[in-house]
């Protein structure tokens, strides 16, 4: 977690924004019918034009330009020729390279009509990012984001997968620290100003434990519950602040693609 400077502070903003870009982009796209691979192909060519690169993309060997995590999957689902079912909820991770900074965001989706449980489960991964979101501040610590997010699903009557989560952010991918979604106050590691971390809690319907599958010559594994009940997850890319933080990857308005 080494502090960055004004300058790249401003490149991790603009990757952010850029990573919420595409993935509300991406979001508009689904509906039933529409196949997994359509969207990771919608991604990737938003991405380059402008002017990025998708994270996911031969990282450690992952062949996609996102994941598409979509009912019982945790996440890391590999887009595909799954095609989207009503009733479906379908996460979307989009992580994009920007003058070499990383901007990583997902949201859950629902494909037409879906089961109140399905609703509730959204929901609850939603309240549970922004909860975390909350205690992001410097001196605040990554046990004190991990209980915010474990009180709120708890008392949902839903459970935060312990063993994926967050994570640092800038110019790589994934750099220290861990950013459970469970954790003891004051405990954990301490949050540093002008670093960057990740909130994206995932939240299963049971404590079934997780299953995890390998992918075709990549070190990156996916993830399913083990009793094919549903999962769900949020993600922002968070600056820590001395009196608090910003949320890089929120969708604005007024952006184009190749501004
Ligand atoms: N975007 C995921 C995260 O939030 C990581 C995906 S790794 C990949 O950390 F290789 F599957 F893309
Ligand atoms: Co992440
Ligand atoms: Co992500």
């Amino acid at each position: 977690m080494a502090p960055l400077t004004d300058r790249e502070i401003s490149l991790m903003r603009e990757a952010g924004r850029l990573a919420a870009y595409v993935l509300a982009q991406v979001g508009k796209m689904v509906k039933p019918g529409v196949s997994t691979d359509t969207l990771d192909r919608k991604a990737h060519e938003l991405t380059k034009a402008s002017g990025a690169l998708p994270a996911p993309l031969g990282y450690k060997g992952y062949p996609k330009s996102i994941c598409t995590s979509v009912n019982h999957c945790i996440c890391h689902g590999l887009p595909g020729a799954y095609i989207l079912q009503e009733g479906d909820i379908v996460n979307i991770d989009v992580t994009c390279i920007k003058n070499g900074f990383h901007g990583d965001t997902s949201r859950t989706f629902y494909v037409g009509e879906v089961s109140e449980k399905a609703k509730a489960i959204t929901e609850c991964a939603y309240e549970a990012m922004m909860k975390g979101i909350g205690q992001v501040k410097e001196g605040h610590t990554t046990g004190d984001i991990g209980f915010a997010i474990n009180k709120l699903v708890t008392r949902k009557g839903f459970h935060p997968v312990l063993e994926i989560g967050g994570h640092g952010i800038g110019r790589n991918f994934h750099e220290d620290p861990f950013v459970p979604a469970y954790g003891k106050r004051g405990k954990g590691v301490a949050l540093q100003a002008n670093c960057c971390i990740t909130v994206e809690p995932m939240v299963n319907e049971t404590e079934a434990p997780i299953k995890e599958f390998d992918i075709a010559d990549s070190e990156i594994k996916y993830y399913e519950t083990s009793d094919k009940t549903l999962s769900a997850q949020f993600e922002h890319t968070i600056l820590i602040k001395e009196d608090g933080h910003e949320i890089l990857t929120l969708p604005e308005n007024d952006f184009e693609v190749g501004y």
